[in-house]
């Protein structure tokens, strides 16, 4: 896929209308409805600062949770209006709508070096199915000169009205956020310093089969950690006790431990677990050297297995990192991938870190700082590691 596309620095938005799509998409607390994490609204910033300071009049709009069509005030955008206002010390006017009269109101009298955030978009069931006329009348908002930039870098995998539609009627450029996560994680698929290591956890074999064979291609060597690992294991002839198994992968799993062999490529699995005889948080650790007894499961690697993992990270030149090396939701469970966030901190190596799970690893123990580069992408990064086209990246003008 083309990453190099045409950014805000290349196109003029002075007295314009830009239509921002940002991913606003950000957790709130299940009682209360406060944003419990704000990254995403921090991350956006720059790119917004940079268009108000430009002189442009900024037509914000994000979707919040999977509102399915259906208006639920507790997906209201209006928090994070109050938060924006916060962080960027000015007011940021807010629509009870997102293409209705309010929004557009509001968007004919926005002036330059105002910012206008509109209700959620899933609010709309068109803005999911792509509806061209959603699109254009998004688009309408920013008027004939509009300009629309993308900088939801965890939505470009959805081809949504205005993560993609919306690109055929106004010219579409991307933020610096998008223009960040496509030059760091391009640069790692297809020009990384050498070694390159993945270092692949998560519970399932089968969310990860597109990144492993894309990452066959082009790593020197992958990790493979968490629940998934146990099916590798299996696939190699070890007992792994009653650990997670995808009984229908394992063939998969076979053919690319040959892969992996045959293109060179090092497969690294765990040696030795963490395991419980059932999944719970207060289960026993029970250490397993090789083989997991009848009656246990993998709940973590272990010790052994840590400093096999920490020393491919220290030595590398890149590392990729997407998925938990065990349970680490339970704390007794969480040393492995604590390890592995540790030797990522401290490796030489460019360190990026998809976003999701991995990345809440990362910022709970404090070394996201001590990264390269961490990802606002969950799902989108996944599908940017499995090289797939993203419709939000590929809507943009090239350079
Ligand atoms: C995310 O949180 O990964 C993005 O905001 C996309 O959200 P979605 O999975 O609801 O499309």
């Amino acid at each position: 896929m083309n990453y190099s596309k045409k950014t805000i620095n290349d196109v003029e938005v002075k007295g314009k209308k830009v239509l921002l799509r940002c991913d606003f998409n950000v957790p709130q607390d299940k009682a209360t409805g406060a944003i419990t994490d704000d990254k995403r609204i921090r991350a956006a910033l720059p790119t917004i600062q940079q268009l108000l300071k430009s002189g442009a009049a900024v037509i914000a709009c994000s979707h919040l949770g999977k509102p399915k069509g259906e208006v639920k005030p507790n997906l209201s955008l209006k928090i994070v209006a109050d938060r924006l206002s916060e962080l960027l010390g000015m007011d940021v006017i807010f629509a009870a709508d997102t293409i209705g009269p309010d929004a557009q109101a509001k968007a004919a009298a926005l002036q330059p070096g105002q910012l206008l955030l509109l209700e959620n978009l899933r609010f709309d069931k068109r803005e999911e199915k792509n509806d061209p006329e959603f699109a254009k009348a998004l688009a309408d908002l920013a008027g004939a000169d509009g300009v629309y930039v993308s900088d939801a870098f965890g939505t470009v995998h959805r081809a949504h009205a205005s993560t993609a539609g919306v690109a055929a009627y106004l010219p579409a450029v991307s933020g610096l956020l998008i223009q960040k996560e496509l030059e760091i994680m391009g640069k790692a698929l297809d020009d990384p310093k050498r070694p390159f290591v993945a270092v692949l956890g998560g519970a399932k074999v089968s969310d990860k089969i597109a990144v492993i064979n894309n990452l066959l291609e082009k790593a020197n060597t992958i990790i493979i950690g968490g629940g998934m690992a146990y099916t590798f294991l299996k696939a190699q002839g070890h007992t792994i006790g009653k650990s997670l198994l995808e009984a229908d992968r394992l063939d998969y799993a076979n053919d690319m431990l040959v892969k992996a062999a045959e293109k060179g490529v090092t497969l690294l699995l765990p040696v030795d677990h963490l395991c419980a005889s059932d999944f719970s948080a207060d289960a026993n650790a029970i250490p397993a050297d090789g083989d997991i007894p009848e009656g246990l499961m993998g709940m973590d690697i272990g010790p052994r297995t840590v400093e096999i993992f920490s020393a491919a990270v220290k030595d590398a030149g890149t590392v990729v990192w997407n998925g938990p090396m065990g349970v680490f939701e339970f704390d007794k469970f969480a040393g492995g991938t604590r390890a592995v966030a540790k030797a990522l901190a401290e490796s030489g190596a460019v360190t990026i870190v998809g976003g999701g799970d991995s990345a809440a690893a990362v910022e709970q123990l404090g070394y996201a700082a001590k990264m390269t580069h961490i990802s606002t992408g969950g799902g989108a990064s996944l599908e940017f590691l499995e090289g797939k086209v993203l419709p939000g990246v590929a809507c943009l003008l090239d350079k």
